[in-house]
């Protein structure tokens, strides 16, 4: 006989998501054995972009306990015993592999099932993997993806064991953008490549992602653009040697970080619940179109109300709200009261080297930059402003304090009227002081 355990709430999935929604649940209290969290990470949920900022560190030991959530929204770092202290079940290493939404049951890879009243499913994203392609030699060893502290620990292992210390980081995305601060802080030899026409294209412009570029390559990172790799060489241990890449040029490479893109995870509940845009499609209150069952973060296609449309966010900031307002929603209807839908105001942040950029809002329309985007100039600072249909939608701050990020954080959640874009461009000019 299997066994099995029933609880009034299940998570699935121990990342950020799920640790906001284990804090939400558990304000003011929560009965002992009410909630389980069911992950196939051996440790609780942490601030995953922590991995390619804090966390990775080469020289000494990763230490994973500063990362916990919920600590970089200032609020307490959930360790484990916070878990037990709230009686809250962390079923660690144990992945689910059947989800029955009819029955409200789910089975784990060790058979056990699991019973719930209302599920969250909270499983994230995955790398995508160039064996999916078919890219020539895509599993050779030292190529590495980083999704986990996994990833992190067996790449931290990798480089200390190396002689060599040339790396290759394909993708110019997050991941790309912090991991090649992170290795070249170490002093290792990083090349990125990339097949679009600048660094961090769904976000930056132009203009934006050329600072970056310059100050990248004054750090020592050589960036190779509009290129991809097409194949890897290896030795006869069926160690990467080499990247080929399109334009029939190889890079040698000891070691290849890969970032090529995310997948939402939502394979196990696939033709059991409506999908949207690759994502679990919700509505407002993040309730999918099976009662009881609600998806958050990564995996969730949601209303965003303020735009107009549905969309699936692989943000950290999303992660945290959508969490916090799915357990809101779920205690206001087991009360009978009803709570505002979602209104998403979007915020991304990364942070390499010693710059720190902010962005708010939605990035289309036309683009104006304030300020010194100059690469070598020694203390830069600048911004963009975005105009759709005459008024301010988005706003990006490089270098900003937190008064100048709140204040362009309000010109894009008010979205004022602007006359031109030349008055805007002043306009932040004067917020930042360079005028
Ligand atoms: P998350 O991925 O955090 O958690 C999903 C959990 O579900 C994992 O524990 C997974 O193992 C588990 N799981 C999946 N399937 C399962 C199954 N079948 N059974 C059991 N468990 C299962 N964002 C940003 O705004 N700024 C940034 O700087 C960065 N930087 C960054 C760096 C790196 C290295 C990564 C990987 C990601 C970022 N992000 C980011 C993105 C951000 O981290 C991401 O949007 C959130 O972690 C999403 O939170 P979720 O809870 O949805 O998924």
């Amino acid at each position: 006989m299997a066994e099995e355990k029933s609880f009034k709430y299940v998570i699935v999935g121990a990342g950020v998501s799920a640790g906001y929604a284990a804090r939400e649940f558990a304000i003011p209290d929560l009965k002992h054995g009410e909630l389980a969290i069911i992950s196939n990470e051996p440790v609780p949920p942490y601030e995953r972009p922590e991995l390619t900022k804090g966390y990775i560190e080469f020289k000494t030991n990763t230490n994973l306990a500063k990362d916990y959530v919920c600590g970089e929204t200032g609020e307490q770092r959930q360790c484990p015993q916070w878990y037990k202290d709230k009686g809250i079940e962390m079923i660690l290493s144990t992945e689910i592999v059947k989800a029955d939404l009819a029955a409200k049951s789910l089975v784990s890879s060790h058979g056990k099932i699991f019973k719930y009243q209302n599920l969250i499913v909270a499983t994230g994203s995955t790398c995508s993997r160039f064996s999916e392609f078919g890219v020539q030699d895509a599993n050779a060893k030292n190529i590495f993806y980083l999704r986990d502290t996994k990833d992190l620990d067996q790449l931290a292992l990798t480089m200390e064991t190396k002689k060599k210390r040339t790396v290759v980081v394909i993708g110019g995305g997050y991941i790309g953008f912090e991991i090649s601060a992170s290795l070249r802080v170490n002093n290792y030899d990083v090349t990125m490549i990339f097949p679009e026409p600048w660094i961090m294209h769904q976000i930056f412009t132009a203009e934006i992602a050329s600072f970056y570029q310059g100050y990248y390559e004054d750090k020592g990172i050589k960036i190779i653009k509009s290129t991809r790799a097409t194949g890897f060489n290896t030795n006869s241990n069926g160690e990467v040697t080499e990247v080929k890449l399109d334009d029939g040029r190889t890079l040698e490479a000891d070691i290849v970080i890969v970032d090529i893109g995310g997948t939402p995870m939502t394979s196990i509940f696939r033709g059991q619940v409506e999908e949207d845009k690759g994502g679990i499609k919700t509505d407002g209150f993040f309730k999918t179109s099976i009662s009881d069952v609600y998806a958050i973060g990564d995996v969730a296609t949601f209303p965003m109300k303020r735009y107009g449309d549905m969309r699936r966010v692989e943000h950290v900031d999303h992660a945290r709200k959508s969490a916090e307002h799915a357990v809101k929603a779920i205690k206001a209807a087991e009360e009978g009261k009803l709570i505002q839908e979602y209104d998403y105001f979007p915020f991304l942040y990364s942070r390499a080297f010693d710059l720190s950029w902010q962005f708010y809002g939605d990035n289309v329309g036309q683009s104006v930059l304030f300020g010194d985007n100059d690469p070598k100039s020694p203390k830069p600072k600048f911004g963009t402003y975005w105009v759709k249909d005459g008024k301010v939608v988005g706003a990006f701050l490089e270098g900003g304090v937190m008064e100048e990020n709140k204040a362009i954080a309000r010109v894009a959640r008010t979205q004022p009227s602007v006359g031109s874009l030349e008055v805007l461009s002043n306009v932040g000019e004067l917020l930042i002081g360079s005028r």
